[in-house]
């Protein structure tokens, strides 16, 4: 169980370490003044329905309850240890899981927990100014229930960097709280990270598609040799399932919406679907294009000796790399990867070791793509002819194979001219921006829904739809 009667609630008896809990005890003041300082805008006095872990087993979200947020209870939350536990694949198959880090890749791990943590106050930086124009109470709820998350992911990480790295890993764990979202001078270290999350629709498509990255850059690092890191991530992935539902289901909301109105006013075109007051199916479509085409750049370049590195040694394993039935060394295997020859695609074999990227990022595709299928029901029952489909693993690339070239989402090599010519078909235009943000304006009315967006089919924990999610005083 966690134990809430400490200052930082925690299942890692911190108060049997004296000298971290006072390191973390440090950290937190300056945690509450990011939060207040980079975090949801004006939601000091706002009380608001959101869960609690109470204990890190399957059924440790019982506690449902109204917080302030700024008195949320982030902590310290590691699934248990497992004794027997051994690394499960790479150079050191068989032996047992580290408890401390091994000398050897100390920098190593130090940046790929960094890179991970930055990633956790930056998205909460990037959706900073949302609240102000949900579309609902139930959405308001469900934004704050993804931050405050997001800020106990940075906790997860920063505890490690205390724990387990010493004075560097509390430079690092202050650095984490210094960079911003877009900063000029110190920005988060992805692109991703710092790009602007105008509107609910952007918000949507990121806890999709960004999120779902999230999900698997745990998922890999939950199979690392390095224990703590692994117990970590574990957590963290039942945390990110809810993300993914937001992002999920709010662009089906919207989907609904646009094709309900489509049918009942025997509507085709996109002007008249937004003389409705509803976004059109093909500004959605360019939103998938670019938010599927940054993300698929948080996973590197398809070919990369660091990850090959990675994974020999042990530090970050494939998607369910347990599960999967071969060698988990993959000394001779092959892979098929894409890149550019002459004015098309082609695919290459190439070792699995260095793949690791592009698989992990093969990976990822399908399941958004299972989620793109189970979107495109919402226009199938309404008779829609419109489907969404994701542009080639090509399109729009500032990292890997595709980054100096120019691909259509069909996957064409075009000059840099014709692609410019033709960008604002593909992705969202300023004019689509401003048009999205033209709609947003705040609903906090129990029960009732901007225009642009469906209700939910259910409210949260068996919680009617008209429940006061957040209470304003
Ligand atoms: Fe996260
Ligand atoms: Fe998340």
């Amino acid at each position: 169980m966690i134990d809430y009667s400490q200052t930082i609630p925690n299942n890692v008896d911190l108060a049997g370490d004296r000298t971290l809990q006072r390191a973390l005890e440090k950290w937190q003041p300056a945690f509450l003044n990011w939060w207040n300082d980079a975090g949801p805008a004006d939601t000091a006095r706002l009380e608001v329905y959101l869960r609690t872990a109470i204990s890190v087993d399957k059924d440790g979200w019982a506690n449902f309850s109204y917080v302030r947020m700024p008195e949320y209870r982030w902590g310290i939350f590691l699934v248990p240890r497992e004794e027997t536990r051994s690394i499960s694949f790479g150079d050191h198959r068989g032996e047992p899981a580290w408890q401390e880090v091994p000398g050897d890749y100390r920098s190593t791990l130090r940046r790929i927990i960094v890179t991970q943590g930055d990633t956790e106050p930056a998205s909460v930086e990037q959706q900073r100014l949302l609240g102000m124009t949900a579309p609902s109470l139930y959405d308001l709820r469900n934004l704050f229930q993804v931050n405050v998350e997001e800020g106990r992911h940075l906790w997860a990480m920063v505890y490690l960097l205390h724990r387990y790295f010493g004075r560097d890993g509390r430079e690092e764990a202050e650095a984490l709280l210094a960079r911003r979202a877009g900063a000029q001078d110190n920005p988060r270290i992805l692109t991703a990270f710092n790009e602007e999350t105008r509107h609910w629709l952007a918000f949507f498509m990121f806890a999709f598609f960004t999120d779902r990255d999230g999900k698997f850059q745990l998922a890999s690092l939950a199979e690392s040799a390095f224990d703590p890191l692994a117990r970590t991530c574990r957590f963290m992935l039942t945390e990110e399932a809810h993300h993914l539902f937001v992002g999920e289901s709010g662009v089906a909301r919207i989907v609904e919406r646009t094709c309900e109105l489509m049918r009942d006013h025997q509507l085709s075109d996109p002007a008249e679907v937004r003389a409705l007051g509803a976004i059109d199916l093909e500004t959605i479509q360019k939103f998938v294009n670019f938010h599927y085409s940054v993300t698929l750049d948080l996973y590197g370049s398809e070919v990369s000796s660091n990850a090959a590195t990675y994974f020999t040694t042990g530090l970050k394993g494939r998607f369910e790399e347990s599960k999967l039935n071969d060698d988990h060394r993959l000394a001779g295997d092959s892979y098929p990867v894409q890149e550019v020859e002459g004015d098309r695609i082609v695919t290459r074999q190439v070792p699995a070791l260095t793949a690791i990227n592009a698989r992990l990022r093969d990976d990822y595709i399908r399941e958004i793509q299972a989620g793109l299928d189970r979107w495109n029901r919402v226009p199938q029952q309404t008779g829609v002819a419109f489907r969404f489909t994701l542009p080639h693993i090509g399109f729009q690339r500032r990292i890997g194979n595709f980054a100096q070239h120019h691909i259509s989402p069909q996957g064409e090599v075009m000059t840099e001219a014709a692609w410019n010519a033709r960008k604002y078909e593909w992705i969202p235009s300023p004019e689509d921006n401003a048009f999205i943000e033209s709609l947003m304006g705040r609903v906090i009315e129990p029960g009732k829904f901007a225009g642009w967006i469906a209700p939910p089919v259910r409210g949260i924990k068996g919680k009617p739809i008209d429940f006061e999610y957040v209470r304003f005083n």
